[in-house]
């Protein structure tokens, strides 16, 4: 039996010849296939969006808090259960996250939880699209709106992801992608910047890139800070692939994640997740009560890696770290995270695994919890 990974991208031909061409054209840093990638993925997100490549989504979301003058004196409303970046990029500007608690089987952060955490400081909110589930965004808008909030998502996860049948990203407000290699389509490392705001959008270009913007006559000029985010064209051109798959890959995740929900028992100490409309699958994660088993995480890692199944661990809970804790978080500030934090675990999706595999996985929870 061949040892079944929580997730792993699927390259091919395409890719390669894609790559290859790119690196003989002699042109391999960011190019033509950048330009053509951001065309692509602003017509797939829609809405009329422009769209930036960025070299990671951490990079995309630190550049849209830059952009947007977020800095010491603010504060930033993130979810306690997301990947740590998603705070780590508020505290890089001087500004202060403050953590809300999640719901449990969606793990995304609600309008209500949101409002009562806005303090007068409050500048903005990211809501991060946790595993590929929409977040109810509309309510959201709605809070921004009454509290002069500003909204950036986090849609790392999120990629082909639709909201009431939309795009996540057409909404106009910043959205930023992730295309790290465990994400719905890689470009190896990447991200992008989505947003209707063609002020932003000329920000972030120079923000990205040494600060430098150029005028009509093409002179160079650096008018504030800028870094170095740029996305070279040969990841570019693995995406330009990808992205032509992502709904293939999408609708594949799909039809996996259906049929987890058919095979995994119900059980008081097994929590599944939320299925919603539109959700694109990132990840199948689920939380599993092993204490009332009588088990240990290692004792559950070790029953599943004795089957050849990786599983994956998707996240501890973000304020628990010890350079949030300094913010004066700790344990039961927001149960809900720390109660994914313990007991969470990613069971294998990715479009290459078969039907097979998912019987195999939910074969062991069967036997775990008979
Ligand atoms: C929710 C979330 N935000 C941000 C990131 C950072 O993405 P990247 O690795 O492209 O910087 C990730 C990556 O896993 C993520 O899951």
């Amino acid at each position: 039996m061949n040892m079944l990974p929580f997730t792993r991208p699927t390259l091919d031909e395409e890719e390669l010849e894609a790559v290859s061409e790119v690196l003989k054209s002699g042109w391999i840093t960011s190019g033509p296939r950048v330009i053509e990638l951001e065309k692509e993925l602003a017509s797939y997100v829609g809405g009329g969006v422009d769209v930036r490549l960025f070299n990671s989504a951490t990079a995309a979301l630190e550049a849209i808090l830059i952009a947007r003058d977020i800095g010491p004196g603010d504060e930033v409303i993130v979810p306690a259960m997301s990947f740590v970046a998603t705070a780590n990029v508020v505290v890089r500007t001087g500004a202060t996250p403050v953590f809300v608690d999640v719901e449990l089987e969606s793990r995304n952060i609600t309008a209500q939880a949101i409002s009562e955490a806005i303090t007068p400081r409050t500048r903005a909110v990211m809501p991060v699209h946790f595993a590929g589930a929409p977040v109810d965004m509309d309510p959201i808008h709605a809070l921004a709106a009454e509290h002069d909030l500003l909204v950036f998502e986090d849609a790392a996860q999120a990629i082909g992801t639709r909201y009431k049948g939309r795009q996540i990203g057409s909404s106009g407000n910043p959205v930023a992608f992730s295309f790290h290699p465990n994400k719905n389509m890689t470009t190896i490392e990447g991200g992008a910047v989505a947003s209707d705001d063609s002020e932003l959008i000329k920000r972030l270009e120079s923000i990205r890139f040494h600060g430098i913007s150029r005028d009509e006559s093409g002179e160079m000029g650096v008018e504030a800070w800028g870094g170095k985010m740029n996305l070279p064209d040969v990841n570019a051109t693995i995406g330009l692939a990808q992205l032509r798959k992502l709904d293939g890959f999408n609708a594949r995740r799909r039809k996996l994640a259906e049929h987890y929900f058919k095979r995994m028992p119900s059980h008081p100490a097994l929590v599944l997740p939320a299925d919603a409309p539109g959700h694109s699958w990132h990840m199948f994660c689920v939380c599993l009560d092993f204490h009332s088993l009588g088990m240990s995480r290692e004792d559950v890692l070790d029953t599943f890696k004795a089957r050849e199944i990786m599983l994956g661990m998707h996240y501890p809970a973000i304020h628990l770290f010890s350079l949030y804790r300094r913010l004066g978080y700790g344990p039961g500030s927001f149960p809900v995270a720390e109660q994914i934090g313990e007991q969470t675990f990613t069971l294998p999706l990715f479009p290459a695994m078969t039907i097979a595999d998912v019987d195999r996985v939910a074969y062991v929870f069967q036997r775990l919890l008979a």
